[in-house]
């Protein structure tokens, strides 16, 4: 029997390519658009020697609309799309506005427009917390009203969320579900796969694990003096391996039926708010090194506090995190000391 196909753009990199493992290890055929900008070929050995079955890798970049069409002709047998390509650096897209919203909506465009050909019926978008800023009550639920986006990186992620909102309602879609991670963080158990950020690391767990295996000198905790509970800002940490398999889930509940609304918003965190200091206390409990760090001032743009309610993909998916902070820092540094010592990266 055919293995259902799906193809993941952005397949490549970081979260795409633990899911990749969680769809093949649940008997779906994966195919992987990237155009590598971030991420490298390498990767689907390496999936390959996890599930026993590398994936196929199509070099293609999706803002290029003929080379997109070629490519879609060829996969046109999907059931559905799981869209992570992006660029995600904030700071970055702050610096290059114009690349961000070039790379991040133009994509988006041609993959829409291909399913739209296609008929593809189903469509999961990679979307963030990002879109809520500083929202004011705590937890964030899928109602939360939406503030006005922080930088580049976020104004794509929330107009990517209505470009595909009004493909459903106008039909030229038939059903999509934006999932917003929060912090998504940690490797897949085996450590042959995990984060790898180019140059120096905007976010907290890979500054963590790059300063204790001795490339960085000092982790800087950027503000001591938040309204929390010991003054370091909270996020909604989320093991990659559980994000992997709740895009497993919203699939089948596309592919199964029982997607009521044709365009759905799920949050995926773990519903709890773990500080600064929490993670790091984490990670030396774990890992047993004592990370040299320093308090310093708040980094421009944070939010105090934020973390999801989680109510919503327990119900509709049947889905719960399964690994706790303690599971995120103990894979990631192990992914840290495979990538470095082994894989030489
Ligand atoms: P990543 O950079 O590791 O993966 C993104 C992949 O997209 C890369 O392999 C890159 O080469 C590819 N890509 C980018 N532009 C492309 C283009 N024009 N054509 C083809 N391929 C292209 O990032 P990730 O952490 O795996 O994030 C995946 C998605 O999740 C992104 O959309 C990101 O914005 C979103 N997201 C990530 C986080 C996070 O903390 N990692 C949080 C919230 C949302
Ligand atoms: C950031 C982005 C968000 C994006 C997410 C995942 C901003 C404002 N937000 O979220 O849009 O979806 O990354 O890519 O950039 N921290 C330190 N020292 C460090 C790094 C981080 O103390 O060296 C702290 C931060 O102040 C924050 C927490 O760690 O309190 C998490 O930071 P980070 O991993 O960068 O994620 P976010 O800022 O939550």
């Amino acid at each position: 029997m055919t293995k259902p196909k799906i193809i993941t753009t952005g397949g490549a990199g970081y979260i795409g390519s633990h899911t990749a493992v969680a769809l093949q290890e649940a008997g779906f055929e994966v195919v992987l658009m990237d155009n590598l900008v971030n991420s490298s070929a390498d990767v689907i050995h390496r999936i390959g020697r996890i599930t026993g079955k590398e994936p196929l890798l199509e070099l293609v970049d999706l803002c290029d609309e003929q080379a997109t069409k070629n490519c879609f002709s060829k996969h046109s047998d999907a059931v559905g799309i799981i869209h992570f390509a992006a660029l995600k650096a904030v700071g970055e897209s702050v610096a290059q506005p114009t690349r961000y919203y070039r790379n991040n909506l133009v994509s988006m465009l041609h993959v829409l427009e291909a399913m739209h050909q296609h008929n593809i019926p189903n469509l999961i978008f990679s979307s963030s917390a990002t879109v809520y800023g500083q929202p004011d009550v705590l937890p964030v639920t899928e109602q939360t009203p939406l503030q006005p986006a922080a930088s580049p990186y976020g104004q794509t992620k929330q107009m990517n969320e209505v470009m595909i909102r009004d493909a459903v309602f106008a039909g030229e879609l038939k059903r999509a579900i934006s999932l917003r991670y929060f912090n998504p963080v940690g490797a897949h158990p085996t450590a042959i796969i995990g984060e790898l950020p180019l140059g120096i690391p905007n976010n907290l767990m890979p500054f963590i694990t790059q300063t204790a295996i001795g490339i960085r000198k000092e982790l800087a905790v950027f503000g001591g003096d938040y309204d929390t509970i010991d003054g370091t800002a909270v996020r909604d940490y989320i093991h990659v391996m559980d994000l992997a398999e709740a895009h497993l889930g919203a699939l089948q509940y596309q592919l199964n039926g029982s997607q009521s609304e044709s365009y759905d918003v799920i949050n995926l965190g773990t519903g709890l708010g773990s500080t600064v200091l929490e993670v790091i206390q984490s990670f030396e409990k774990v890992t047993g090194i004592n990370l040299n760090y320093r308090i310093v001032d708040r980094r421009p743009g944070d939010v105090a506090a934020i973390y999801a309610n989680v109510d919503k993909a327990a119900r509709v998916l049947h889905w719960h995190t399964q690994r706790d902070l303690d599971e995120m820092t103990r894979s990631a540094w192990a992914w840290e000391k495979y990538a470095r010592e082994t894989l030489g990266l």
